[in-house]
């Protein structure tokens, strides 16, 4: 190439060198017969000076914009001492241009190139390779590339392969609507894109390759959030004649390895670990934020007596009361109570009882109703402080737990009681193996279909479906799912049950996973994986709110790419081509 330097990379050291540098131009200024250009490439920005006294590359400087590109030589010198910039890792020199090329001329860009822009997500996305120009951007994709490299190199020392697996699948349940893709070949056919490639890692297994990765392309057609994409990337991992604390074992190091390389950030060995009843009744859901307190406490106990009318019969339906202690909530307003009430309902609950914690008792909402021993019992439970406001819900054991968990979660938000410095993380484990769906009329998986259950819990699999746990864990950071996984069955006839269990007939399994029954009956050892969603980790690595921040190419909340207006309609002869016909 002919560049000899990068721009970000001159120091003082460089001063008196001739050198040779290209890039964008990103400002110009026009100061007292000099021409400045804040000239930026991938490894930063420098400060060019043109002088009147350069002639042709001056005039030409003189007509350079935003976003331009440029290639010029000049002369590395010291900065005068005022004009030295400490926020800029080149702010103690300047290029002396002598020569300037053009190499390619911008039109005025759509938006500034500059992290505090605020632009609609749209507009960036049409425009995204403007957007991608932006340091935080570039920062968060070159964060992104190295976690590929750590993420291999982990691997790769403790002797994992890394094997390709198809993209054009026959369907795998992950819960999730598939994508599918029309066969020209096999008219009225269709292959379905992998929604995770966990059918065939399994048989992987099988075919005795021990440890297998892979970082993969995953596709799920559901509603998007801003932690969800249509298309994501998982880190996949399998391995056999293992069990669940091998893969919590391994997971664990990885992130730890991760966040050292990448924050310097030391992750601390073991992780934490909730059973999902214990993170549910203390946190009203199965991936707790731990970064702050505020516990759920239950009340049941507590209220067995109780004068409130509310609570009284709350238990006398086999009902539940839980609630929450908020640190300084005594100074919430009226409103501001009545508004988390309406919030309660809007979640399901029936309403939200309250009192304030004050000097010499409680006061207002329920604690008219709160007897001394009550009282007792209540500061010893969740160990409040003059100033504190508790909040309690009596509903049913879902709606409880669900509801104080979110409003808990919001509250924090609001009081700012998060510290976004601070990585939380924790295994939560003992799942339930089933579900119950009211839509389907029937149990579904809670993780998917080959995950075992625990062996102590077998007999029950028939009988109390309910009571199943399974062998699944979850890694959850900061209230986010980053991964995921399980030991599987890697047994025929319990993976039958286990369909029978899910009411998956005979037929059906034959149809849908023959080819995963028939491998089990060759010799399966016993195995078991995980799979990292790649995209949350990087975008919690960079402190990103959204996941579309750490993909290069995302969609829109509606499943729309605006930069290639994808998706779009295709031409009668494709579609005739595939005996495809659009209602
Ligand atoms: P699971 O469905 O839990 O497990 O997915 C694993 C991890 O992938 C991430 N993830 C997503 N990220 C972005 N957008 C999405 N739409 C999305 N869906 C999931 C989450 C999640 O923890 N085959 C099993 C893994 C196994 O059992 O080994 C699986 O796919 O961070
Ligand atoms: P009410 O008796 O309906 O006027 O309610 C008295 C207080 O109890 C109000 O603050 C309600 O929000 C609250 N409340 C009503 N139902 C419930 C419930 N199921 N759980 C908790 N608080 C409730």
């Amino acid at each position: 190439m002919r560049r000899t330097h990068r721009c970000g990379e001159l120091s003082l050291q460089d001063a008196g060198k001739q050198v040779v540098l290209a890039g964008w131009v990103h400002r110009r200024r026009d100061l007292g017969g000099l021409i400045f250009i804040d000239l930026r490439d991938r490894f930063g920005m420098v400060q060019v000076v043109f002088n009147p006294d350069q002639g042709q590359s001056y005039h030409l400087a003189k007509d350079l914009r935003s976003e331009d590109v440029i290639e010029l030589t000049g002369l590395v010198a010291e900065r005068p001492e005022e004009a030295k910039n400490s926020k800029l890792t080149t702010g103690e020199i300047e290029i002396h241009a002598t020569e300037l090329t053009v190499l390619n001329k911008a039109k005025v860009p759509p938006f500034e190139i500059n992290d505090s822009i605020e632009v609609n997500e749209e507009l960036r996305l049409k425009y995204r390779y403007l957007d991608l120009r932006r340091p935080q951007l570039q920062n968060n994709m070159l964060i992104r590339s190295k976690v590929y490299h750590i993420v291999r190199s982990f691997f790769h020392e403790h002797d994992f392969a890394e094997i390709e697996t198809p993209v054009l699948m026959k369907s795998t349940p992950e819960g999730a609507r598939d994508f599918l893709v029309p066969s020209r070949t096999h008219p009225g056919k269709f292959f379905a894109l992998p929604q995770s490639p966990q059918t065939y890692k399994q048989i992987l297994m099988i075919a005795g390759f021990d440890r297998y990765f892979q970082i993969v392309k995953c596709f799920r057609d559901e509603d998007l959030r801003k932690d969800r994409q249509p298309e994501f990337t998982q880190i996949d991992v399998e391995m056999s004649f293992v069990d669940e604390q091998d893969v919590i074992d391994y997971s664990s190091r990885l992130v730890q390895r991760v966040f050292r390389e990448i924050l310097d950030y030391e992750v601390r060995l073991p992780i934490p670990r909730l059973t999902f009843r214990e993170a549910f009744e203390s946190y009203g859901n199965d991936k707790p934020d731990l970064r702050f307190g505020m516990k759920i406490k239950k009340l049941n106990a507590v209220f067995g007596n109780s004068a409130f009318q509310v609570f009284s019969s709350t238990l006398k339906n086999n009902g539940h009361i839980a609630g929450i202690s908020v640190t300084g909530g005594a100074s919430f307003t009226r409103k501001n109570i009545d508004r988390l009430t309406e919030r309660a309902r809007e979640l399901g609950a029936k309403g939200l009882a309250w009192f304030k914690v004050e000097k010499n008792g409680l006061a207002g909402g329920i604690s008219r109703f709160v007897s001394e021993d009550e009282q007792k019992q209540l500061a010893k439970t969740f160990e409040y402080q003059p100033g504190d406001l508790v909040l309690i819900v009596a509903d049913q054991y879902e709606t409880v737990f669900g509801v104080l968990g979110q409003l808990r979660l919001e509250i924090a938000e609001e009081q700012g009681l998060i510290d976004p410095k601070q990585f939380a993380f924790e295994w939560v484990v003992d799942f339930p193996l089933l579900e119950y769906s009211e839509e389907e009329n029937r149990f579904v998986a809670r993780h998917h279909p080959f995950t075992s259950p625990r062996e102590e819990d077998l007999d029950k699999l028939e009988s109390h479906p309910e009571q199943v746990l399974s062998r699944a864990y979850d890694l959850v950071l900061n209230g986010t799912e980053i991964a995921g996984g399980s030991i599987r069955i890697h047994r025929k006839d319990l993976q039958e049950k286990m369909f029978n269990a899910l009411g998956i007939t005979k037929k059906e399994a034959r149809q849908k996973f023959g080819f995963l029954l028939d491998a089990l009956e060759y010799g399966a050892p016993p195995h078991g994986g995980i799979a990292f969603g790649l995209d949350r980790l990087v975008m919690l690595l960079v402190g990103a709110t959204s996941i579309r921040d750490v993909i290069a190419f995302p969609k829109t909340a509606s499943a729309y790419s605006p930069m290639d207006g994808a998706p779009s309609e295709v031409s009668e002869d494709q579609l005739r081509e595939l005996r495809i016909k659009v209602l």
